[in-house]
Formats: C-alpha cells, structure tokens, sequence
C-alpha cells in the first residue's frame, strides 16, 4: 500500500509504541509462545479458536486494567496448566525500550508487574509507559449498553494524556467502595466519612476534569477529520462535567463536597453512591447523520469508534509524541473495501504499530509485505505467512 512520504506523522518528533519481543506462559491456550518483530503492524489470521484474540489480550495486559476481555484473572491461567500466568514484553517507548512482565502467580489473586525488572507498587504504573488502545466484537455494543463500559473505554483512552488518572480512577473508586461499606454497615464515623468523600471528592474532580479535556480536544480532530470514516461530536457527559463547564474546578468540588454529605442517608438506603464520578458517560453524536450513536446502525456505529481511536493517537502523537498502540480484533471483517483500505492507509501514514487479525488472510491483501508483518496463528502457535 502506498502512502506518501510526506503524510507520514512520524517524520516529527514522535515515537512509535511497538512491541518487539512478547513471550507468554500459560496464557489461555498457549503454553509457551515466542514473538519478536519490530514496530510494524502486525497481522494475525488464523481459523476461529486459533489463539489470535488471545495475543491481543496478552499485548492489552500492558497496559493498566483488566486486559481487553475484562477477565478475571484466574480464567487466564491455561486449562491444565501449572496455574498462574505471565506476559513479559519489550516495548519501544518514549523512555526507550522498556521490559514489561506481568501476570499472576499461582494462588495471587492479584496481578503483578514488574517494570525493568523492578516490582512496581500497582498496575498504573504501566500508563507512565504504555498507552494502548483495543477494538474488539463485543465493543460493538459500547453505544448502547450501560455506561460502564463506555467510561472505562474513555478512561483508557485518557490514560495516554495522563498517566496518574488509572491511580486516579482507583483512588476515587477506593474511596467510594470504602464510604458504602461504612455507609451499608451503619457506621456513621463522621469524621471517616468526610475524609473518604474529600478523597472522592479531590479525585472524582480531576478524573472528570481529564475525562472532559480529552473529548474536546478528540472531538476538536474528528469534527475536523475528512475520509470515510464519520466525525463525530465526542463529549463528557454528567452532572461533574455540567459543573466544571459551567464554573471553576473548585465550585465543582465544593458542590460535591455538599452532595456527598448530604447523601449519605439515601447511599445507605439504596446501596448506591448517588452521585460522582462513577456516574459520568461518553456521549457520542454522528455529524454527518446529526444523530446521536446509539441511534446509529451497526456498521456506523464500528465506523464512530474506529474514527475515535484514530482521532485519538493522532492527538496522542501530537500532544505527547506518541502514536500508541492498536489491537483491533476483527476490526478489518467488519468494514466495507473502502473502509478497509481506508483505515490500512491511516495506520501506515501515523505509522503505528496496529495488532489487526481477520480469519480470512485476503482482507488484508491490501497490505504488503513491507507494510506489516503477516502471521498464521494455528492451534496456539503462530508461524510467518509469506505474501
Ligand atoms: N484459560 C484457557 N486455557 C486454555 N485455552 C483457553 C483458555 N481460555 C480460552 N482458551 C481457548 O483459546 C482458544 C483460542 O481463543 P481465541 O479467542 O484467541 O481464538 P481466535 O483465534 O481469536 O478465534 P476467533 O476467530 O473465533 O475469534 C479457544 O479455543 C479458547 O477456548
Ligand atoms: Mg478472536
């Protein structure tokens, strides 16, 4: 596929995040697995069960959650397998190449990460120096299923801009975990109680002050974007987000300072923290059809997210230096010819190294062998396909 030398974003100042060397134990199906490449974008192609969403979700273990499946750890470990997991990468970062471990010792119910070999206090450390961005089949409900999900996707997508939002978002859910348990059990230590919803209330306003920072700026570049896919109006949208548009930070945080407080008989009734952070969603419209994106059909709706994690690593790219990386999960079988080549084009002119994996090799016949390394996953194993 050719693309002008000219349009290439990383002709600037930017640097490619790549995995070169990924090595897994008794993750799912594989046993032992072997991967070294450069910063090209990988292709995986391989029949249904062969192990292609796996690798993506051990890439999307480098990053702070929980992996691209949201599973739980112990479902990981490989069926029969010792027990336990690991993932160990080398990842091409701004800081230069970085070794990653991660993974579950047997009987850990936690997962631990090792950062140069150091022990690193908590996942969130990875965002300091991986961004990752994942598309996968059971995103293609993200616009019309519950909020949750939409908020972790945004929130990964923050990740990128700001490293301490993950122990940011953890903190405050931490904090708001902590005041329902307190709340539930009917203990009202009233000085525990403020100094757990000034923790709610310090974090809960910075992660939705970063939440809503990222959807301008995104937004700024997809309602500027040309090509196939749509722009979109990309907001953050609740009650935070009405309050720090409307006035300074510490109104916002006043205000639910005083909201917190005064909810605390009704949190204890309901079992629920009535308002917070928690509470705030993605609200994505379609320009072109004015329409907002759960109205839209299927195919516009893949096409809505696909614009947004393009939009994002280009502002990634610009802001930070960074092009991050891309695991899209079927993404290539789900988009008509020109999308397709569309999307190939936008990959190879901001030059990120995107994870993309099909069943069927000849989706991806309008790559060449320059532009990607090609692989034939099969029964956990993953071989060169020659073009
Ligand atoms: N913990 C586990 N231990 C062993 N095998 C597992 C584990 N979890 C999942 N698997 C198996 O791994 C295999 C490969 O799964 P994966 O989702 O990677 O396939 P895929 O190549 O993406 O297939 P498809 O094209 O259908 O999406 C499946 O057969 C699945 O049952
Ligand atoms: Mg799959």
């Amino acid at each position: 596929m050719k693309v002008p030398e000219t349009q290439r974003d990383t002709a600037l100042d930017t640097t490619v995040m790549a995995v070169t060397r990924l090595r897994l134990t008794d993750f799912r199906s594989y046993d032992s697995f072997r991967f070294d490449g450069d910063s090209r974008p990988v292709v995986l192609t391989g029949p249904n069960g062969a192990g292609k969403t796996n690798l993506l979700e051990a890439v999307s273990y480098l990053a702070p959650g929980r992996g691209l499946r949201g599973a739980r750890l112990s479902d990981i470990d490989r069926r029969y397998g010792k027990g336990g997991w690991a993932v160990a990468a080398t990842v091409q970062t701004q800081e230069g190449s970085v070794d990653i471990g991660t993974g579950r010792d047997a009987g850990n119910t936690r997962r631990t990460v090792r950062i140069s070999n150091n022990p690193a206090q908590s996942q969130a450390a990875l965002a300091e120096f991986v961004s990752v961005v994942w598309l996968t089949p059971q995103m293609d409900r993200l616009f019309t299923d519950g909020a949750s999900a939409r908020r972790r996707f945004l929130d990964r997508l923050v990740y990128g801009f700001d490293p301490s939002h993950a122990s940011r978002v953890n903190a405050y859910d931490h904090a708001m975990r902590e005041r329902l348990r307190l709340l539930k059990a009917g203990r009202r230590d009233s000085a525990w109680l403020s100094a757990l919803e000034n923790a709610m209330v310090e974090h809960g306003v910075a992660v939705a002050a970063a939440r809503l920072s990222l959807c301008e700026h995104l937004s700024e570049i997809s309602v500027a974007a040309d090509g196939p896919f749509p722009r979109a109006r990309i907001a953050a949208a609740g009650v935070l987000e009405d309050d720090l548009r409307k006035g300074p930070a510490l109104a916002a945080e006043d205000r639910l300072r005083a909201v917190l407080a005064g909810n605390r008989g009704l949190d204890a009734e309901s079992g629920r923290t009535t308002e917070g952070a928690h509470r705030s969603d993605l609200a994505v419209a379609h320009i072109g059809k004015d329409m907002p994106a759960e109205l839209c059909s299927t195919g516009e709706q893949k096409a809505l997210l696909i614009a947004i994690v393009l939009a994002h690593a280009r502002l990634l790219a610009r802001h930070n230096g960074v092009i991050p990386l891309l695991l899209l999960d079927e993404v290539a079988a789900h988009l008509d010819v020109e999308r397709r080549h569309a999307l190939f084009a936008d990959i190879l002119e901001q030059g990120a190294q995107a994870w993309l994996t099909g069943a069927d090799a000849t989706l991806f016949d309008e790559l060449s062998p320059n532009d990607a390394a090609f692989y034939r996953v099969q029964d956990a194993s993953m071989t060169p396909l020659l073009k």
